[in-house]
């Protein structure tokens, strides 16, 4: 029996960063999918077959012993295999059409479809412990993570997150068009966060101030999202940039693909972790094509996205 999972990339609207210290977040799951598929073997052995690599290690094995990005899908298997005391094996295939490490999600997307893909192999297993273990999963690479990723990729849609409260679906279907620039710089999302934690611990005041900011931004937002008042969202998008650029999480080439993205369409900010990464603008029908043209001639990958309203899928 061959089992597979499916689970989309995402962006963050509002509040990356922030969202690690509580303060809520906007996220929107995205038509890239990362699809894997599992199957027992004969042979007592995890193997993990992906683009980027693979990793072949016998169950039992220490965790900090690994070194590799494809860690979270060795975790999940083993779990799953001594949990059923299996004296079997699982091989695994990752095919993702999510560009990895550049804040689209493609580390959420792995661990939950991993989860949902391996899980379904031994038992019958609902969306909500499908996601518990898909964070645990993650935190063997990103031990902080705030889970508000792997919470987009699992129910897909707009949502609002907070960490320890849980998430908010917004029914509502906003009629804006996601425009993804790449800067095809990998960041470690980790690195990221870290950076983040010494500028919160050198200057508490300051970003204390920046997380009221970011609050009201956020509330602000919600509404303009249910209103569809996209002009508005996008300004607003502008200054979550400048509080992102503030915590130190920006750069200049991805300020200047913002300024570029920003003279045709409604907004402009970074998704994800920052340092590199991707940018993305806001835009409707009328200014969506005008801003792809934008970076037509220049050296970054750019292309459109859709919300994706399904989340996790399995098969
Ligand atoms: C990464 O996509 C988003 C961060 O806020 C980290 C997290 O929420 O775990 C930077």
């Amino acid at each position: 029996m061959i089992s597979k999972a499916s689970a989309p990339g995402k962006v963050i609207l509002f509040g990356e960063h922030f969202v690690v210290y509580g303060i809520k977040a906007i996220l929107c799951a995205i038509d890239k999918r990362v699809t894997v598929s599992s199957k027992k073997i004969k042979d007592k052995e995890i193997r993990i077959r992906s683009n980027i690599g693979q990793l072949i290690i016998k169950p039992n094995t220490a965790l900090d012993k690994i070194d590799s990005v494809l860690k979270p899908f060795y975790y999940l298997a083993d779990k799953f295999l001594s949990k059923h005391n299996s004296d079997e094996g699982i091989e695994i295939i990752v095919e993702s059409d999510i560009p990895l490490g550049v804040g689209l999600g493609s580390s959420s997307a792995c661990c939950v479809a991993g989860a949902g893909s391996i899980a379904k192999l031994f038992e019958d297993i609902s969306k909500e412990d499908i996601l518990e273990l898909a964070i645990k999963a993650e935190k063997t690479i990103f031990e902080n993570t705030s889970g508000a990723d792997c919470t987009v990729c699992t129910y897909g849609g707009i949502m609002a997150y907070q960490k320890n409260k849980g998430f908010e679906k917004i029914e509502y279907k906003p009629e804006f068009q996601l425009v993804i620039a790449n800067s095809n710089a990998v960041h470690s999302t980790d690195e990221v966060v870290s950076k983040v934690k010494k500028f919160k611990k050198d200057n508490e005041e300051e970003f204390l101030n920046l997380c009221k900011m970011e609050e009201k931004l956020i509330e602000e937002s919600l509404s303009q999202i249910k209103e569809n008042k996209i002009e508005s969202l996008g300004q607003n998008m502008l200054k979550n940039q400048n509080y992102l650029q503030t915590i130190g999480v920006s750069n200049k080439t991805l300020e200047d693909m913002i300024e570029t993205a920003k003279k045709t369409s409604f907004g402009a900010k970074i998704t994800g972790a920052g340092g590199g990464g991707c940018i993305f603008a806001l835009t409707d029908k009328n200014n969506l094509e005008q801003t792809i043209s934008a970076f037509t001639n220049s050296k970054y990958e750019c292309f459109s996205v859709n919300i994706d309203y399904k989340g996790l899928d399995t098969f």
